[in-house]
């Protein structure tokens, strides 16, 4: 009874004072964060003064409860005010600074295309054990990813696309069984897929494009049932395509365009929920699989720059829908099918071929 009055008395004492105001400790963090970056043109870091720094600092927001600092949201394009007054996108210099792991309750970190923010994602982060989200989208960061953040158990997006980062990817990260969206684009990752990249169950987007990715593309991928939308793009993968990614239940984009994948294209991509494919410029041979049928669904197949040989294949009139097709520059031969798709389909499409004629070429 005693406790219970003792309890009643704090919550009413809490109730009538101000909110608490966040740590000391975690303000300081803070400041330290701030203090090795540089915002010449908006001023959002004006907003980081008074001893709470869960009121009113821009981009900053606390857990409820413990007035831990949860969030740190801070992003140069965006449609904030303070970016319409000054008619500019956010540019900022300077780098992440290590006394960001000091805010040990981060749930997320958004630091996300200030285009000039420099140096290495601190590698204290994979010690962050609440972050779920990790989006340094468009930067200048340099350096490796932490080799271990695969710590982070209950990390669900991370992106770094469009900065300068380097390195493999780390194994560990194949560990991170909660991680939904893997954003690596336009970096200098190098080295090879991990093996078993299929550990990523959660998954469902996974863009790797525009980096210096070589190796085969490993065929546990397709163990990965959520995933919509895998992007390889522009690497320097080689190796057959594995007929299991025809396979996968909700796969609707696959783009393996600009690498130097050689072998056949697996029947089984012909008749999957791939949408939208492009293989184009890469080493592929042999014939164009006739397999298409109702079950083919394509806004887009692009096979252009190959070394696929043959005639086009007959069944492609049975797809339910062809959108944008390219055969052009591989080495077909023979007359073009007449009817849909082909009624729509432009000359481009079929250009640079050995021996194709007929509608839209010219007359066989
Ligand atoms: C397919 O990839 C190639 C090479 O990266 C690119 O040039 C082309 O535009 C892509 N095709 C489509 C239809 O987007
Ligand atoms: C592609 O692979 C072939 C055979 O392995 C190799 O000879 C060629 O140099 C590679 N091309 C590129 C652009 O990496």
């Amino acid at each position: 009874m005693r406790t219970l009055l003792v309890f009643v008395a704090v919550l009413l004492a809490a109730g009538t004072w101000t909110v608490r105001a966040c740590p000391p400790s975690d303000r300081a963090a803070l400041l330290a964060f701030k203090a090795s970056l540089q915002e010449p043109y908006l001023g959002i870091f004006k907003s980081w003064t008074g001893a709470d720094c869960c009121h009113k600092w821009y981009g900053i927001s606390c857990d409820q409860e413990t007035r831990r600092v949860a969030d740190i949201n801070l992003r140069g394009e965006s449609e904030d005010p303070i970016f319409e007054r000054a008619k500019r996108t956010g540019y900022m210099t300077g780098t992440i600074s290590p006394a960001i792991c000091r805010l040990t309750r981060l749930s997320s970190i958004t630091i996300a295309d200030w285009k000039g923010i420099s140096g290495e994602i601190p590698r204290c982060i994979s010690n962050l054990p609440f972050l779920r989200i990790l989006d340094l989208i468009g930067n200048k960061l340099t350096g490796p990813l932490p080799s271990d953040i695969g710590r982070l158990q209950r990390l669900t997006v991370l992106n770094v696309a469009d900065n300068l980062i380097s390195g493999t990817i780390p194994e560990s990260l194949t560990k991170i069984s909660t991680l939904m969206h893997l954003d690596l684009r336009n970096n200098k990752i190098s080295g090879k897929l991990p093996a078993d990249f299929g550990r990523l169950g959660m998954l469902s987007r996974a863009l790797l494009s525009r980096n210096l990715l070589s190796g085969s593309i490993p065929a546990s991928i397709s163990q990965i049932y959520r995933l919509a939308d895998l992007d390889l793009s522009l690497n320097q993968l080689s190796g057959p395509i594995p007929a299991s990614l025809g396979k996968m239940a909700v796969l609707a984009t696959l783009n393996l365009d600009c690498n130097n994948i050689t072998g056949t294209i697996p029947p089984s991509l012909i008749v999957s929920a791939i949408s939208n494919l492009n293989l184009s410029r890469n080493s592929l041979q042999g014939f164009i699989p006739n397999v298409f049928g109702p079950r083919s669904y394509f806004t887009m197949i692009d096979l252009s720059y190959n070394r696929f040989r043959g005639n086009i294949p007959s069944t492609l009139s049975l797809a339910s829908y062809i959108g944008h097709l390219d055969l052009s520059h591989n080495h077909l031969c023979g007359k073009i099918p007449v009817g849909s798709p082909f009624d729509h389909l432009e000359a481009s499409s079929f250009s640079y071929n050995d021996c194709l004629c007929g509608k839209p070429l010219r007359a066989c």
